[in-house]
């Protein structure tokens, strides 16, 4: 995620790699983000802050009880974006204490296409200017919008991990095309461009998903044959259970 944040600021302008630094956890993540962007790689967590007004935090939930305890006081005075799903700006403000301000952002990994969507929170004393920072960075990476802190869980299961349901999405027509007798070259082409160009109608047009459904579903038409069997199966029902079950694990991740 930080990868895909660092890509997509560069590419739009708005982050210059030499104004900008990565420190990982001893893994290759940093040092290969480093050399590809032209960023600086930092060798330890002051080198890292010492000259950084903003601090974006992404490492994994799990990996939030091993992160250097140093960090709370050499954010003093700093602002900390947090991407860390399911954790609090509560919890996050009893950690960076001494920072200026704290915030909980959910982007989803399209950012790196600038083709991104980033909800944030943040406590209501958040100064002015750090809130335009926050819409000025995620701006540059696709959509942003502020939202109340409680419905945080919610935005991480519909764009945190949507991304990964869509591709699933897209897995599972490929797979049945091909079952039903395409090539895989086939399958994977006439799959994928599919989905991509009903995006754009969807982006383009600015009508409903349901008005476009229509425009392709004639009454007792092929398209509505196979609309059935989502209907038979309760498609609507299981896009629920899917949220619902992201939105628990998010309230698990958040108490690591
Ligand atoms: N993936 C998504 O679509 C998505 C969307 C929204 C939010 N998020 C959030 O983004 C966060 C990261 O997810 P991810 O999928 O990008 O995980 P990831 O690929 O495993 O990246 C975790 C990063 O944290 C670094 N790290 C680990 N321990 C560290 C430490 N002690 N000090 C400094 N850096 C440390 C790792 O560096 P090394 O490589 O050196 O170990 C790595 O660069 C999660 O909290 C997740 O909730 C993810």
């Amino acid at each position: 995620m930080a990868s895909a944040i660092a890509r997509g600021l560069i590419a739009s302008g708005e982050g210059k790699p030499t104004e900008m630094a990565c420190l990982g956890g001893g893994g290759n993540s940093a040092p290969r983000l480093a050399e590809e962007t032209g960023m600086r790689l930092a060798q330890e967590i002051d080198d890292l802050l010492a000259e950084a007004d903003v601090l974006v935090l992404a490492c994994k939930p799990q990996q939030f009880k091993l992160l250097d305890p140093r960090l709370g006081d050499l954010t003093r005075g700093k602002l900390v974006l947090s991407v860390l799903a399911g954790f609090t700006t509560e919890r996050l403000a009893a950690f960076f204490r001494q920072a200026r301000g704290v915030v909980a952002v959910m982007p989803n990994t399209p950012t790196q296409v600038r083709a991104g969507v980033t909800a944030w929170t943040a406590r209501a004393d958040l100064p002015e200017a750090d809130a335009a920072l926050v819409q000025r960075i995620f701006g540059c990476l696709g959509a942003v919008l502020r939202v109340e802190e409680n419905l945080m869980n919610t935005v991480s299961a519909v764009s945190g991990s949507g991304p990964g349901f869509f591709f699933e999405v897209v897995a599972a027509l490929e797979a049945a095309a091909e079952a039903a007798g395409l090539s895989g070259e086939q399958a994977r082409l006439l799959a994928r461009q599919t989905f991509i160009g009903s995006a754009k109608l969807l982006e383009q047009t600015g009508e409903s998903p349901e008005t476009l459904r229509n425009a392709v579903t004639s009454p007792n038409g092929s398209t509505y044959a196979g609309l059935q069997v989502f209907e038979r199966r309760k498609l609507r029902e299981t896009w629920k259970e899917v949220l619902a079950a992201s939105v628990a694990r998010s309230v698990e991740l958040g108490k690591m």
